[in-house]
């Protein structure tokens, strides 16, 4: 029996060392009512979109047969969120197409009589009545900013232009025109040679200007919509030309003396990395230190203030972890979801109101590929799941939820840049935590250390159930094997299946606190009184769906890090007692 004991004492010397792995922890204080300046406006139901390269619509859409797995994995966030992801058709591509309403095969053509400038012609490629029909297979009701040719500049380009918008306006009926562009990354115009001689800011804003004149008087008015239907200056980016928002307004990009005319968004584009550009190597582990999304964005930061200050609204119309078709290993993995969950989230605590994130049919940053490439077969990356976590945290609060970001510069060490934590606010009330835990663990590692998120949520959160939605996966290299909420995606149909029926659940105790671990490379939203995801969704178009989780069940309670130390000491000695 003294022998027994001493064995006892003995294991415990083993037990906590390998205990001490999930003792990293933050404790935060998370402000039970939205507080303002630091949580964002609410978020659009079709906050989290994605941009689409014009070359490559059909294949998402699908050409003569609609691409059933695209429109799928669309309609699950709308389900989700409450409206369908805001989708841009625009990028490079949009420069080099002319409409020719004869043209109706749905698909696009060379142009063999091509003879407009351009290092590619600004009219290289012809579409015609067929990629709207293409476009509108699209979820009902779909948001979409529509890229128009500001590069083509032959004497008939007005006729062109106009004759373009009319069609987007006239074609796309179960989705919804949002907005139009006019001409894609300007500011790289020269690079490009789509013009040459003096193009800057200012020539940028005349031509801006005056083809927004034309469509909206032309296209726009007659169909009784709003002049304010623009968005500019979707440059590439602005350090160091002469883009810069307060410049755009100096040349009177916003309007002269009698306001604004056109403009209704400010547009900008980023990427986190891209290639040929990015000076440091593109790795995973960078993607994945949080921090430098902060370092590379701060400036991007700066132009959402100004722009805001205007009155005017942002939106960060492409974006990527890596341009311009990501990076094998890198984008399409698992930590590449963790990034595009923060990213999600801290732009929206910067009141940035719509991301599209870019999409080409052979990106390795495209949350799905689309159709056969690189000889494989259409499947949903990693990515996707981000997507479906934002919109089921969207959702969740029926067009109410609002981001704030919870300050995380205590999490030090070797979770440093890795640890980051968001509120969110449901009808002005806290309703869940975003915790992510971004430190890198690869799917060999089978015993992986967590981090404790000690939660404060106030005492009018006291004594209530948290219901836990896991983002995870094997590891931060996983190409495959994501599940979202239990869920995963089927690469060949969309359809979500629950995998995972088990509802994990824990408590605040009778002040409002409770502690959440995290898992390396993992994230968890923490909700309060019900799963995120079983509630009904009420949809902008005034319809509901059904909550795509079941409500309850037996369920599964987690215990808390404190009592499953105690019982596996508990196990411990008892086995060193009977041995
Ligand atoms: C975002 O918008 C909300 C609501 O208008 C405001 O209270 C908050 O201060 C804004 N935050 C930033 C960073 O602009
Ligand atoms: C994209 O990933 C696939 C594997 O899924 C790989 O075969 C291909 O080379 C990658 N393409 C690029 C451009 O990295
Ligand atoms: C959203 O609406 C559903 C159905 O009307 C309701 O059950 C749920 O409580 C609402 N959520 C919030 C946060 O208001």
């Amino acid at each position: 029996m003294v022998h027994s004991l001493w064995a006892a004492s003995l294991s415990l010397a083993v037990v906590f060392p390998s205990l001490s792995l999930a003792q990293e922890s933050l404790s935060l204080s998370v402000p039970p009512k939205r507080s303002d300046a630091t949580v964002s406006a609410e978020l659009d139901p079709a906050f989290a979109g994605f941009g689409i390269e014009p070359s490559n619509l059909f294949s998402f859409t699908g050409g003569d047969t609609p691409n059933t797995f695209s429109i799928q994995l669309l309609q699950n966030l709308a389900d989700y969120s409450g409206a369908p992801p805001h989708i841009r058709v625009g990028g490079n591509t949009q420069d080099y197409m002319i409409y020719d309403e004869t043209f109706t095969s749905i698909s696009w053509k060379r142009n063999v009589e091509s003879t407009a400038q351009g290092a590619i012609a600004a009219d290289s490629m012809i579409i015609g009545p067929g990629y709207f029909q293409a476009l509108d297979r699209f979820p009902k009701g779909t948001w979409i900013t529509y890229g128009l040719n500001l590069a083509y500049q032959a004497s008939d380009y007005t006729d062109r232009i106009v004759k373009h918008a009319q069609a987007a306006v006239n074609n796309l009926k179960n989705v919804q025109l949002y907005s139009f562009e006019i001409g894609n990354e300007p500011d790289l115009y020269l690079q490009n040679q789509m013009r040459s001689g003096a193009w800057d800011g200012a020539a940028y804003s005349k031509a801006f200007l005056d083809r927004a004149d034309s469509v909206y008087k032309q296209v726009l008015e007659p169909a009784k919509l709003p002049a304010t239907f623009f968005e500019g200056p979707c440059t590439a980016s602005t350090i160091g030309n002469t883009f810069e928002i307060p410049q755009l307004v100096d040349n009177g990009f916003l309007g002269d003396v009698n306001g604004n005319l056109y403009v209704g968004w400010w547009n900008q584009h980023d990427y986190f990395q891209f290639i040929g550009v990015t000076v440091e190597p593109i790795t995973l582990d960078n993607l994945m230190n949080l921090d430098s999304t902060n370092t590379q964005f701060k400036y991007w930061e700066k132009q959402i203030k100004i722009g805001l200050s205007t009155g005017v609204p942002y939106v960060l119309r492409e974006m990527s972890s890596v341009g311009p078709i990501g990076m094998h290993e890198v984008s399409d993995t698992f930590g590449a979801a963790l990034w595009t969950l923060n990213f999600f989230c801290y732009v929206a605590t910067l009141n940035v109101s719509s991301v599209q994130m870019h999409m080409t049919d052979n990106s390795n940053a495209s949350a799905w590929q689309p159709i056969e490439i690189w000889g494989k077969k259409p499947f949903v990356r990693p990515q996707y799941y981000a997507h479906a976590a934002i919109a089921q945290i969207i959702g969740n609060g029926n067009g109410t939820t609002q981001i704030g970001s919870l300050s995380t510069s205590g999490a030090g060490g070797d979770y440093k840049g890795r640890i980051r934590a968001y509120s969110v606010y449901a009808n002005g009330n806290i309703q869940a935590a975003v915790l992510i835990n971004s430190k890198p663990s690869p799917s060999t590692e089978s015993n992986k250390a967590s981090y404790t998120f000690d939660l404060d949520l106030g005492t009018q959160s006291a004594n209530k159930d948290v219901f836990l939605s896991y983002l995870t996966a094997d590891g931060s290299e996983s190409l495959t094997g994501t599940s979202w909420n239990g869920m995963t995606y089927d690469d060949v149909t969309g359809l979500a299946s629950q995998t995972d029926n088990t509802i994990y659940k824990t408590r605040t105790d009778g002040s409002g606190k409770v502690s959440v671990q995290v898992r390396d490379t993992q994230a968890v939203v923490a909700n309060l009184d019900w799963l995120l995801g079983s509630n009904v969704v009420e949809q902008v178009d005034g319809s509901t769906t059904a909550g795509s989780r079941r409500k309850s069940s037996a369920g599964h309670t987690l215990t808390s890090p404190r009592t499953m130390a105690v019982s596996l000491v508990a196990v411990m000695i008892g086995f060193f007692c009977f041995a």
